[in-house]
């Protein structure tokens, strides 16, 4: 797992305030895109201002028809009410679940808090079945703290 490796770098990016900080997202996601072989999605979500409604704010990968998920739907929607990590190892096995590309198999979402409030997420499809672990969970979790900070 590079993900030891990775951290500098994701404090890097983060930390360039010559970027704006959508700018600094999208590197992040080409960052761990490029550098993990079953990161084949990465963006980040947030609330879209006081709607119910997450909004696609940076990512890497193919463009996705879902830049507006409701609260609620799919795997992305029930992070946004749950506040809580979403693992999915296998996408079939999921009613709520909103398929981006034929190609995904799993996915990932982890809440990304500001002050203890649930503001976005990140979210990460694979298109390798089952490839996550605990190890993704702890690496996401440490991210999207880092990220809090330069919201
Ligand atoms: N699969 C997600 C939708 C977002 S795409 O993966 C980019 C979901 O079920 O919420």
């Amino acid at each position: 797992m590079p993900f030891q490796k990775l951290k500098p770098q994701v404090e890097d990016i983060l930390q360039n305030k010559e970027a704006s900080v959508d700018k600094r997202l999208t590197e992040v996601c080409e960052l761990l895109e490029t550098s993990i072989p079953y990161y084949d999605w990465v963006g980040f979500y947030f609330k879209n201002g006081n709607k119910e409604e997450l909004k696609l704010r940076s990512f890497a990968g193919e463009p996705t028809d879902h830049e507006i998920i409701p609260f609620g739907r799919g795997i992305c929607g029930q992070v946004a009410v749950s506040n809580k990590n979403f693992v999915v190892p296998d996408v079939k096995a999921q009613n709520n679940y909103i398929a981006c590309s034929i190609h995904v198999k799993a996915e990932i979402v982890i809440p990304l808090f500001v002050k203890g409030e649930n503001v976005g997420q990140i979210d990460i499809d694979s298109h390798t079945a089952d490839p996550f672990s605990h190890e993704d969970e702890i690496f996401l979790e440490w991210l999207n703290e880092k990220v809090a900070e330069i919201l």
